[in-house]
């Protein structure tokens, strides 16, 4: 970090309102909003200065172990369980007893062949088995709009099919984590719907399952979910899909000239988490933060946020998420593109 954005940080670190979570850190955040606030840095250093037990949640999608190096540096997969470790020791750390961890990762094929990796299998048991999370629930993100890679297997020999999946493994400090799943009920189907206008018997099915004439019953607020969380429904998936080109971020990036983040989630994914597994004025935390989707997030359900990121492109392009913020600038340059 150079001077100038050192300074400028100072500046609107005096900016920071009631509820920043800026409170939390001694170190100087680029920028704040009433509930966040976000750090330009190597999110390993970040954690090692929070408090024990001072965090919630922490929702985050690290950098994947590709064989294709992305713009903001992949680990190799022989090295990345190792790497992952010295930044989840950290986290159980700063993690709340009740506190939950919920990290999104993608599946990858091996080099060369088409076979799949079991990278993302093998962190999950050493993130259990050594560090000592505990798996609350193996959760998925449908996302239909993945590309349909690697091109040779799925396209050109057509001995793939399409990947539309990513992992996300629920994990937590201890067996019982906060949790309330009444916070992310959705409407009933058409199927809920009719059976409960219809009626139903007492019976049980040849699963042994009993069910009870209650079962009907739609007086709960709304069904309960599934592990397999969806953003919403593209209605023209080349042009929205996951990126979501029309919002707010994107917008800003493109008539600032800025590079958009390669590899954002849809808000549709921390939205359910942080629902789920927060309540207002909780700290929510994203370590490897990109366009800091996780914070815009956990503002708009006003949860205190904490965001991390090692390139400083894409944390001040992040604050096109919260309008009117006031920003850094680490050179003159910068600040015309920003403003
Ligand atoms: C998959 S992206 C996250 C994207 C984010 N979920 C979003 O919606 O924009 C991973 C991010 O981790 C950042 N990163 C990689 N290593 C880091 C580190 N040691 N500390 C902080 N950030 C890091 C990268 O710069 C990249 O922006």
């Amino acid at each position: 970090m150079n001077n100038l954005v050192e300074g400028l940080q100072a500046s609107l670190f005096a900016t920071s309102a009631e509820h920043s979570s800026s409170l939390l850190v001694t170190e100087t955040p680029a920028y704040t909003t009433p509930y966040g606030a976000a750090y330009l840095g190597d999110s390993r250093e970040f954690l090692a200065k929070l408090p024990e037990g001072s965090v919630n949640l922490i929702f985050t999608s690290p950098p994947y172990a590709l064989h294709f190096k992305k713009a903001y540096g992949n680990v190799d997969k022989a090295d990345y369980v190792e790497w992952f470790l010295a930044f989840a020791r950290e986290m159980f750390r700063v993690l709340a007893d009740d506190g939950s961890f919920v990290l999104n990762i993608g599946g990858s094929y091996n080099p060369k062949v088409p076979t799949r990796s079991l990278y993302h299998f093998k962190l999950l048991i050493r993130l259990v088995e050594e560090i000592g999370f505990h798996l609350a629930q193996e959760c998925f993100w449908y996302n239909p709009a993945k590309m349909p890679v690697p091109a040779e297997w799925v396209t050109v020999r057509r001995q793939r099919i399409r990947d539309s999946v990513e992992y996300v493994w629920w994990l937590s400090k201890s067996p019982f984590p906060k949790a309330d799943n009444r916070q992310v009920l959705r409407p009933y189907g058409k199927d809920m719907l009719r059976l409960a206008q219809r009626g139903v018997r007492s019976t049980v099915r040849p699963s042994g399952h009993a069910i009870r004439s209650s079962f009907d019953k739609i007086d709960n607020g709304g069904s309960i979910p599934p592990n397999v969380i969806e953003d919403e429904i593209p209605t023209d998936m080349l042009t929205l899909g996951n990126n979501s080109a029309n919002d707010i971020y994107t917008k800003r990036c493109k008539e600032s000239g800025i590079k958009i983040h390669p590899a954002r989630f849809p808000a549709a994914l921390p939205e359910f988490f942080v629902k789920l597994l927060t309540n207002e004025g909780d700290v929510v935390l994203d370590p490897f933060a990109g366009s800091n989707t996780t914070g815009s997030v956990a503002e708009q359900l006003e949860r205190r946020w904490l965001a991390v990121d090692l390139v400083e492109e894409y944390l001040l392009a992040s604050r096109f998420r919260f309008g009117g913020v006031e920003g850094s600038y680490s050179t003159p340059e910068r600040a015309g593109l920003l403003r």
